[in-house]
């Protein structure tokens, strides 16, 4: 039996306006009060965070940035620091998701910066990682998954590694209605599981979350989290409507 939490976490990208974040968080949290066997994060923009972070206080939903820079502080125009995030009430942040990496030019270095700037900063990194449709065809997942984890993960200590998440994102998921099956996803899981046993040994790799991305929905969601490897999940566009994401959250239902 697996013993790990599971983590079901919504990014919520460059959607909502505050008022539109403070009633979605709102209505989640409503919808999930009962909820105490799944961890459950939203992470809306930044403008929206700190008011987000009062309206779900004392609720189960914990509250997650989409971004980190790993300065403390120092003339980084638009730039948004550890500390910042901390005091808006994050304890989570999504590091590398591949829109930041397609978008912004984030690499494995800088990917690995922001996990350490994360961690020194008691904020719990979703460090994200995954191949793109070409890759994959060509036949390179494993390859491309292996330099991800290697560079964005070097340096870091078991005990380090014991207070990160790992989202796996085909990129050819993200966003376009085409989901990993539940056995191609849990082909890459476990060779991800495998992995962190090399760098990080048997415990970490047996307590890290190791979750899912690419159109996860409340009707496929059953089926991935009942794979072996599959600890939870990173949802887009279906966690933007409290109602849909709760469904997610209450996959066992
Ligand atoms: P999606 O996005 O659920 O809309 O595919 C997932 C993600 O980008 O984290």
């Amino acid at each position: 039996m697996r013993n790990r939490k599971p983590f079901i976490a919504g990014n919520w990208k460059m959607y909502k306006t505050c008022a539109e974040s403070v009633e979605t968080a709102k209505k989640l949290a409503a919808l999930v009060s009962g909820v105490t066997d799944v961890d459950v994060m939203i992470a809306p923009p930044f403008t929206a965070l700190a008011q987000v972070y009062e309206a779900v206080k004392g609720s189960s939903v914990l509250l997650g940035a989409q971004n980190i820079f790993w300065k403390k502080e120092g003339a980084y125009t638009g730039e948004i620091s550890p500390g910042m995030l901390v005091s808006a009430g994050c304890r989570y942040v999504i590091i590398g998701h591949s829109e930041r990496r397609q978008y912004f030019g984030e690499t494995d270095n800088t990917v690995n910066k922001k996990i350490r700037a994360a961690l020194n900063n008691g904020i719990m990194p979703v460090v994200c990682i995954g191949e793109t449709e070409k890759e994959r065809e060509a036949g390179n997942t494993f390859n491309i998954l292996d330099k991800q984890i290697k560079m964005g993960l070097e340096g870091f200590s078991p005990d380090d590694a014991e207070h990160m998440i790992l989202a796996y994102e085909p990129v050819w998921a993200i966003g376009t209605g085409k989901t990993a099956t539940s056995a191609q996803a849990q082909e890459v899981h476990l060779f991800l599981r495998n992995l962190i046993e090399n760098l990080f040994g048997k415990d970490i790799a047996g307590s890290i979350r190791i979750l899912y991305g690419g159109s996860v929905k409340p009707d496929n969601i059953g089926e991935l989290m009942a794979m072996p490897d599959i600890d939870g999940a990173l949802v887009g566009g279906a966690s933007l409507d409290a109602q849909k994401f709760a469904g997610i959250i209450n996959f066992k239902k």
